[in-house]
């Protein structure tokens, strides 16, 4: 069907041209912890780590200080034993400070309250982390733990209503379940952290909120809005 269509071009796109990031970098013994070379997932605690510093930082910011940071406390254990206040010093710069504290005080529930095992579904990443919302416990659930579902942040609003050619306030709730629903029939079963980080990645690189750059997507023949519009040089619908 379409879908099948939509969701292999884009994973071939985004296996061509995604960029190294180091949280993508599937994290074996050369790395921070010791995961097997068998295990075909990411560490959830990297995952989140990551997007929590990615909720309001660019990527190229966050870069740094996760690398930093992951030297420092590799593993939940490390995180949860640091003070407040070097979670703070190492934070200095990221700004909105109480993302910090936030996944620091979740190590420490990790640690204390569930035996050290991070949270293994999306539902209870949701309940059981603070700072950790919808957004966030898709995305850590999808990349880290292979859960099947779709990952709507900033980027794949405007994503998914540019392709559906959807007009209506994006902000609004029914707007936003419409948009959740369609991202959790589009995702790759099969792969859907990669899946949830190309549509990520098309967002930050293709369909910018500055104007899609159409000739370059992989999805272009899907997309609604770029059928309706026809043309993208002058392509200028800040609205969607
Ligand atoms: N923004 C939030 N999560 C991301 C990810 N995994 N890759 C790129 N950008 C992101």
């Amino acid at each position: 069907s379409a879908d099948v269509l939509l969701r292999s071009q884009l994973l071939r796109w985004y296996d061509k041209e995604k960029r190294e990031l180091p949280w993508r970098t599937l994290v074996t013994d050369h790395m921070f912890c010791s995961r097997t070379l068998q295990d075909p997932f990411l560490s959830p605690f990297l995952v989140w780590v990551s997007e929590i510093m990615l909720q309001q930082t660019q990527v190229a910011t966050v870069k740094d200080y996760y690398l930093r940071w992951m030297k420092r406390w590799p593993t939940v254990k490390a995180l949860a034993a640091a003070t407040l206040e070097e979670v703070n010093q190492m934070w200095a710069g990221l700004g909105y400070y109480s993302r910090g504290k936030r996944l620091h005080e979740g190590a420490q529930k990790v640690v204390t309250e569930l035996k050290g095992q991070m949270p293994q579904t999306v539902d209870s990443l949701l309940k059981q982390l603070p700072g950790v919302g919808r957004y966030t416990a898709a995305a850590i659930g999808s990349i880290a733990l292979g859960q099947v579902t779709g990952a709507v942040d900033g980027n794949v609003i405007r994503v998914l209503c540019r392709l559906r050619a959807i007009g209506a306030d994006s902000t609004s709730p029914a707007v936003t379940e419409a948009l959740w629903g369609l991202a959790n029939m589009l995702v790759d079963p099969e792969r859907p952290g990669d899946f949830n980080q190309a549509m990520m990645e098309l967002g930050a690189r293709v369909c910018t909120p500055k104007g899609p750059l159409c000739s370059q997507c992989p999805v272009q023949s899907h997309c609604h809005s770029y059928h309706r519009v026809g043309i993208t040089s002058n392509w200028k619908l800040s609205a969607l």
